[in-house]
C-alpha cells in the first residue's frame, strides 16, 4: 500500500508490518500492525507521526512520499503526537536526510526526544490551543490528550478537512486488508476489527480509561469528519461509531460490562482441570458466552481481551509452592495492573497439604473491587460433594451475570 489520498493535499504514508516481534516486547500481534502515518501538503509540508524501521515499514513510509513526489528535504514539520518508538523509531535516521524538517511535540514530547535521539535542535513546542498554518488553507490545530496511554500525548486536528489525528486513541492492532477506511470494509472483516481493537485496548489503553473519556469530553466541541489513528482503520464514513467504541471500552473499566464469563485455569496434573469442567458445566445452563482460557498455553494478551468485557470471571488454580501457580500470579497482576475491576468472581483450586494460592489470589485481589464468591478449595482429586458445589458455584456467578443487560448496540459501520 502506497499514499492513500484522505482529503485534498492529505496522504496515508503507513505501513502494514508483518513480524514475529511482540508489540511492546508483550504482546503477539498474529495479524500484523498497521503504522499509519500521514502527510498534509500546504505551502509547507507536515508528515504526522512517522514509523519505526519494522517490518519494512520504513521503506514503504519512503515510497509513500516518493508516491506524492515528496523528498524528505521537502518537508517542512514532522508532528510527532505521541513519542513510543512504534510511531517515532525512524525519527533520527529521517532527520538526517530530512534536516530542513521542525520536530513538532508537546513540551513533554520534547524531552522524550531528546531521551530517545539526541535531538535538541529544531526542536518546536506547542500546547493545547496551539497552531500551525501550513499556507493554502491547511492549519493544524493541537490538543493535549495527556496519558492516552503516555504522558506527553497529543492529537492534531486540521481545519480544512475536519480530520482529527488522533495517535493512540482510537487505534487497533492489525493490519490493513484491502481499505484503510471503515467506510470500504467488507462485512466479513468487520468481527476483525472489533477484536484487534478491543485486544488492543485492553492490552494497551485499559490502564488509561478515565483518561480516554476526558480526551473524549475535551474533544466533544470539535467538528470531526473524519478520525485518522496512528494504528487501524482510518474512521471516514462514521467516525462517531469508534467514538461510541472506545466509551463502551471505557465503560468496561467501570461497572458496565457486558454479560459473558472469562474462566481462566492451570493445572499440573488434571485435578483443578476435573473441577474446571464442572464448573463449565454449571455455568453452562444460563445462556451466556464463556470464554475458558488455559495458562500458560494461552497468552495473556488474548486472556485480558476477554477478562476485560466480562462481566464474570472465574480463576482456576493449584497451589504450587505454597503460593499460586506462577502463571496465574502472571496474569492476575495484570488484570491488577490493567485495572480490571468490578466483577462477579469465582476462585478455585486443588492443593496438597497446606494450599497457599488462594493466599495470593486474596493479596491480587484485595485492590480490584470484586464481588467474590466462596472460594472453592479442595485436597487433591475433587469428591463428588465437592463437584456438586462447583457446578453450583458455575451457576451462581452465570445466574448474576446473565442479569447484566448487554451494552453492545448501535455501532454498526
Ligand atoms: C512443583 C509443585 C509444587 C507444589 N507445591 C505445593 C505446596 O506448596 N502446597 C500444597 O499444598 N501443594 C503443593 N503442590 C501439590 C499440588 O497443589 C497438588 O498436587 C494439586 O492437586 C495439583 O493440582 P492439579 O492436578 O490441578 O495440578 C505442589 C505440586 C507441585 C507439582
Ligand atoms: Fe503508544
Ligand atoms: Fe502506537
Amino acid at each position: 500500500m502506497q499514499a492513500i489520498k484522505l482529503a485534498d493535499g492529505i496522504h496515508w504514508v503507513g505501513a502494514n508490518v508483518h513480524t514475529e516481534d511482540l508489540f511492546e516486547g508483550i504482546w503477539p500481534i498474529p495479524e500484523g500492525v498497521a503504522l499509519n502515518a500521514y502527510t498534509v501538503q500546504g505551502d509547507k509540508t507536515a508528515v504526522i507521526e512517522l514509523v519505526r524501521e519494522w517490518g519494512g515499514a520504513a521503506m514503504t513510509f519512503m515510497k509513500g512520499l516518493k508516491a506524492l513526489n515528496i523528498e524528505p528535504e521537502d518537508v517542512d514539520y514532522i508532528i510527532l503526537n505521541h513519542l513510543e518508538p512504534d510511531h517515532t523509531g525512524f525519527t533520527y535516521m529521517f532527520r538526517s536526510i530530512a534536516p530542513n524538517a521542525t520536530i513538532v511535540t508537546t513540551e513533554k514530547g520534547e524531552a522524550l526526544v531528546d531521551g530517545f535521539y539526541g535531538i535538541t535542535e529544531n526542536v518546536q513546542t506547542v500546547a493545547t490551543g496551539d497552531s500551525l498554518d501550513l499556507g493554502q488553507g491547511k492549519v493544524l490545530h493541537f490538543t493535549e490528550i495527556p496519558n492516552v496511554h503516555w504522558p506527553e500525548t497529543q492529537v492534531t486536528y486540521e481545519q480544512s478537512s475536519g480530520i482529527l489525528f488522533s495517535s493512540d486513541a482510537f487505534g487497533s492492532y492489525g493490519i490493513h486488508k484491502g481499505s484503510i477506511f471503515d467506510d470500504e470494509q467488507p462485512e466479513a472483516i468487520k468481527p476483525y476489527w472489533e477484536d484487534q481493537m478491543l485486544r488492543y485496548y485492553a492490552n494497551i489503553v485499559a490502564t488509561f480509561s478515565s483518561n480516554v473519556l476526558s480526551a473524549i469530553d475535551k474533544l466533544s466541541g470539535v467538528d470531526i469528519k473524519m478520525i485518522a489513528p496512528s494504528h487501524g482503520l482510518i474512521w471516514r464514513g462514521s467516525p462517531g461509531t469508534v467514538v461510541k467504541k472506545y466509551v463502551r471500552y471505557a465503560n468496561y473499566s467501570k461497572e458496565l460490562q457486558e454479560p459473558e464469563i472469562t474462566i481462566i485455569w492451570g493445572s499440573m496434573y488434571g485435578n483443578t482441570e476435573t473441577m474446571l469442567n464442572a464448573i463449565i458445566k454449571g455455568a453452562s445452563e444460563y445462556d451466556i458466552p464463556i470464554h475458558v482460557h488455559q495458562v500458560p498455553n494461552e497468552d495473556a494478551s488474548f486472556i485480558l481481551r476477554d477478562v476485560f468485557k466480562s462481566a464474570g470471571l472465574i480463576i482456576g488454580c493449584p497451589t504450587y509452592e505454597y503460593g499460586m501457580f506462577p502463571p496465574m500470579k502472571y496474569v492476575m497482576e495484570l488484570l491488577n495492573e490493567k485495572l480490571m475491576r468490578f466483577k462477579k468472581v469465582g476462585f478455585f483450586g486443588s492443593y496438597g497439604w497446606s494450599g497457599g494460592a488462594k493466599r495470593d489470589f486474596d493479596k491480587i485481589s484485595e485492590r480490584m473491587k470484586w464481588d467474590i464468591e466462596e472460594p472453592l478449595l479442595f485436597k487433591g482429586y475433587p469428591s463428588n460433594e465437592e463437584i456438586t458445589k462447583g457446578e453450583e458455584l458455575g451457576r451462581s456467578i452465570a445466574q448474576k451475570v446473565k442479569e447484566i443487560p448487554s451494552k453492545i448496540e448501535g455501532e454498526d459501520y
